[in-house]
């Protein structure tokens, strides 16, 4: 079938390209009409296979929301027609980011929607006039109706869609009452499938259950293209906003935001503010050059011990893997020569950021080595390494890289991975940044003067 087949009979279904009283297909009389488009339907089941290097790769549309920061985490920029799900705590910050990403977008000249389940009309613009977030093409729908946002998205075709929250949209064509997992799931599925066809990039924001899961049991991580975790500490300004899943990018991706009077704002250096209120002359605290996402960010890894009251000693781990953590502690036992019995660990990443690899274990280990011997660890000093279970330090991927943050930074020394088949420890590095391998954790340990 072509384009040209405009034509098709209303008794068979079959497509023609002129006109006709009779159906050649099926011979029934007067039932040939005019079709605007031919049917999707038949247009794929129609459409034959193609080699695939003819395959057009025609890149999807990209808008800039005017924070680059969440143009990062969402892969280069917000893609038209995709389905975004923002979901965080009541009260972290998720309305006054839509607000700005809203007015952003609408600043650039896009039309967005702006639908309100929560909060009336009055209500949200007070909100973007303390935000300096006025726009004209910034509409304010508030709806709770599913059928009602479906016809709006419908007759306006938004570049995007915000719909703040999901959970309070519901039908009663639905199954289920409104709020419920069902309905959620259903309203969610319906508005993505719409905005898709629309061309809209629909924004979902989603409240996180006190278990952690989004309400609607994760089912609506499938049914979006891109799922955002919006957290921090709410007794602090900065705000994390994370790739959780990403059809158009990396996951693990980080933004980081911090909440003024003014709303959010960028932050240009993460790991300035991280590393703002170090207590370096204490014990327990290395420095660790780390991968979140694709980026580079050094961090604080704090550690504690404590004797331990009664029963079997706590490892209390937040911002690592536990797993590893237990992995790093196991070996400071058998191959440092630290005695654990008996001692209560608590183990942090400063600034809520989550590690996640192994590159992790080295200053790890040196962080709780410092605080078991109580003495600090040198302040201008970085580690990055993989431990093995010989207490052998392994490589890590893109040293250079994290040496070039490490020097950008102003730290004056690195303890790395020893390279036996490397070039010399010293080529290619940064100036002034003095690079100290060590091929075990003994060696570390020596470097660093936290040993027992
Ligand atoms: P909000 O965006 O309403 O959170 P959510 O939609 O996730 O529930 O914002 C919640 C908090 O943010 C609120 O307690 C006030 C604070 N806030 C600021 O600190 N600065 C601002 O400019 C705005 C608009 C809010
Ligand atoms: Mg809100």
């Amino acid at each position: 079938m072509s384009a040209e087949e405009r034509f098709m009979c209303t008794a068979c279904r079959a497509m023609l390209l002129k006109w006709q009283g009779q159906c050649p297909s099926c011979g029934e009389w007067g039932s040939v009409k005019e079709t605007a488009r031919p049917p999707r339907r038949a247009a794929r089941l129609a459409a034959p296979p193609e080699p695939i290097t003819r395959v057009e790769t025609g890149r999807e549309t990209r808008l800039a929301t005017g924070f680059g920061e969440v143009d990062r985490v969402l892969g280069g920029g917000l893609v038209a027609g995709s389905a975004v799900l923002v979901g965080g705590d009541p009260g972290i910050g998720k309305s006054t980011l839509m607000t700005l990403l809203g007015h952003r977008l609408a600043a650039a000249g896009r039309t967005v929607l702006y639908v309100t389940g929560e909060e009336s009309a009055a209500q949200v613009r007070l909100r973007a006039e303390r935000l300096d977030a006025l726009d004209e093409r910034l509409l304010l729908l508030p709806e709770t109706r599913l059928e009602g946002i479906l016809a709006q998205i419908e007759a306006i075709r938004p570049a995007a869609c915000i719909v703040d929250s999901i959970q309070t949209v519901h039908s009663p064509g639905l199954a289920g009452g409104p709020g419920t997992v069902a309905q959620v799931r259903e309203a969610a599925g319906r508005l993505v499938g719409l905005a898709k066809a629309a061309g809209t990039a629909l924004w979902l924001v989603g409240h996180v259950t006190k278990d952690g899961t989004l309400a609607g049991p994760r089912t609506l991580e499938h049914l979006v293209d891109v799922v955002l975790g919006f957290d921090g500490d709410r007794h602090h300004a900065f705000r994390l906003l994370r790739s959780a899943k990403n059809r158009f990018g990396a996951a693990g991706e980080v933004a980081v935001l911090e909440m003024g009077s003014r709303g959010l704002t960028e932050v240009a250096n993460p790991s300035r503010l991280f590393l703002r209120d170090r207590h370096a002359e204490e014990p327990g605290s290395v420095i660790a050059p780390a991968f979140i996402g694709t980026r580079i960010f050094l961090v604080e890894i704090q550690a504690l011990a404590v004797p331990a009251a009664q029963g079997p000693p706590r490892r209390i781990v937040s911002g690592l893997d536990p797993r590893r953590a237990q992995l790093v502690l196991a070996i400071l036992e058998r191959r440092g020569g630290f005695d654990l019995a008996g001692l209560d660990v608590y183990v942090n990443v400063v600034g809520g950021i989550e590690v996640e690899e192994p590159a992790a274990d080295l200053p790890l280990a040196l962080a709780i080595a410092s605080a078991l011997a109580e003495r600090p660890v040198p302040a201008d000093l970085v580690a990055t390494g993989e431990l093995g279970l010989m207490g052998e330090i392994r490589a890590v991927p893109r040293l250079d890289a994290r040496l070039a943050e490490t020097a950008r930074l102003g730290f004056a020394r690195a303890l790395v991975p020893a390279d036996p088949d490397g070039p010399p420890a010293d080529a290619g590095r940064p100036p002034g940044l003095a690079v100290q391998p060590a091929a075990d954790l003994t060696k570390a340990l020596e470097v660093t003067g936290a040993l027992a």
